[in-house]
């Protein structure tokens, strides 16, 4: 039967990747919490609640539920700052090829991230109305490694989970993507996540038959 491919979002079709991290880091330094590029790369994929849980791994202070909302709060708002700067040509090398590739063989498209800022990211991009099927965090219950935003792609575009290809920055979201019994492409930081099924350093080196495999 015909193949899908599923997208995540941040780090994959645009560098919002690089925005998560600012916001964590302007809203941890002033609040006096130690955050680096390192424990960075374990939030890609992870929700919002989730990855601040991994920020305060290991403080010393101790955080009320209230106190975790409004830290978390304060790092969409300055995230939604900077999303305000996004435009298509945030759009990483290679996407656009590759997506209006696969429109003209008839196959589908759909976008699985976690984050709940999806809808405004894809319209500050101009497409928002280009993908098949969109899942994302506001129509999940549990984020990856959890396979649930990728099965929920692939049941709104009609595809088994076993034709489904998910294209991942991720390690999280190629874990995602093979317990959902899908193919994991990875790609710029997942191109060294050993689990995945063919990896490249960006999508500019992807053609539209290595991601068909
Ligand atoms: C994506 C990103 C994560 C982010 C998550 C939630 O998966 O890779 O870094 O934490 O979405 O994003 P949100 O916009 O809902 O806070
Ligand atoms: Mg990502």
């Amino acid at each position: 039967s015909k193949k899908a491919i599923i997208f995540d979002l941040d780090g994959v079709i645009v560098t919002t990747d690089q925005y998560h991290y600012k916001a964590w880091k302007k809203m941890a330094d002033e609040k006096k919490i130690n955050f680096d590029k390192t424990i960075n790369e374990r939030l890609r994929g992870v929700s919002r609640m989730e990855s601040l849980e991994i920020i305060l791994e290991k403080s010393e202070k101790k955080y009320s539920n209230l106190e975790k909302v409004e830290l978390a709060e304060r790092k969409n708002n300055y995230y939604k700052e900077f999303l305000q700067c996004v435009t298509p040509k945030d759009i990483l090398p290679g996407v656009l090829k590759i997506l209006h590739g696969l429109k003209e063989k008839g196959i589908k498209i759909a976008v699985g991230s976690s984050s709940k800022n999806t809808p405004i990211i894809l319209e500050r991009i101009g497409l928002e109305r280009f993908f098949d099927a969109v899942a994302d965090g506001n129509s999940i219950k549990n984020s990856k490694p959890d396979p649930e935003v990728f099965l929920l792609a692939a049941k709104m575009l009609g595809t088994k989970p076993e034709d489904c290809v998910v294209v991942e920055d991720a390690e999280a979201g190629v874990e995602a993507a093979l317990s959902g019994g899908m193919k994991a492409v990875g790609v710029g930081s997942a191109t060294n996540c050993s689990k995945a099924d063919y990896k490249a350093s960006s999508m500019e080196f992807i053609s539209i038959d290595e991601l068909l495999m």
